[in-house]
């Protein structure tokens, strides 16, 4: 590993394992993976392959759409060792990956944007229920909901619809909304041939310095310092 952010990355946020963990936000998940209530979906994505019915529990909502502890605490980790302030999230589903941000101890705020109300709803409950006073959460399409948006910053989240063209749009609006240190995730790279199409057009952007594929997700930094490298990594 030649590159010497590659190197601190791997080492101090990808091998190292929290001290901290999150115990109230893995209870929370425990008690959404209860509730066997379903609520009407209002999906302004590419679409669930799990459950197209329009109608789901939330203990299913859970299940399929939630972020992983495991990616959760990393995703926490690389907020806290890069100290990052600002986060933007689109698809924040019930909250539990915006949790994880919120809960990094440098972020001062996240706005995360939800397109179906009645998750949203729950969401909200949710972050009031963890004290996430530092997050905003928009209820729209993430087109209309980023119109007048004009923050910079430090980390950008992509986890929801998953075609090819809006998560390049998507990209388009991070490259313009973040500085040369910030990270910009996308969840689901390997999903769709669009998505691995998308991610191909991504990292072969000339502002895009470092690209970082762990295979169910990717990371990209503008980095413009650095020789431009392309990186796998076992997650
Ligand atoms: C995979 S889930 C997000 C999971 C969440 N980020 C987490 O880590 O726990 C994706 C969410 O994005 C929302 N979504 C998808 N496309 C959207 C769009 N175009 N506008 C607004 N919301 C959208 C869906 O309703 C869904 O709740």
């Amino acid at each position: 590993m030649h590159s010497p952010f590659l190197y601190e990355f791997y080492q101090k946020v990808v091998r190292r394992k929290n001290y901290v963990r999150q115990p109230e936000i893995e209870s929370l998940r425990s008690s959404l993976l209860q509730r066997k209530a379903k609520i009407r979906v209002t999906d302004y994505g590419a679409g669930s392959r799990v459950q197209a019915n329009d109608l789901r529990s939330i203990a299913s909502i859970t299940r399929t759409a939630s972020m992983p502890r495991k990616k959760g605490m990393f995703l926490n980790r690389l907020l806290e060792y890069y100290e990052c302030r600002t986060v933007l999230e689109l698809g924040t589903s019930l909250g539990i990956g915006t949790a994880y941000f919120s809960k990094a101890r440098t972020v001062n705020s996240v706005l995360t944007i939800e397109g179906c109300p009645n998750i949203a709803q729950i969401a909200k409950e949710n972050f009031d229920g963890l004290n996430c006073s530092n997050v905003e959460l928009r209820v729209g399409r993430f087109d209309k909901a980023l119109k007048g948006v004009n923050q910079v910053f430090d980390f950008v989240y992509i986890d929801g619809n998953h075609l090819e063209g809006a998560t390049l749009e998507y990209f388009k609006f991070a490259l313009e909304h973040t500085h040369e240190d910030s990270f910009i995730v996308f969840d689901d790279i390997n999903w769709s041939d669009g998505m691995k199409s998308a991610w191909k057009k991504i990292i072969a952007q000339p502002n895009v310095h470092v690209s970082m594929d762990f295979f169910q997700f990717g990371i990209v930094c503008k980095r413009p310092t650095q020789r431009k490298q392309d990186f796998t990594i076992k997650f």
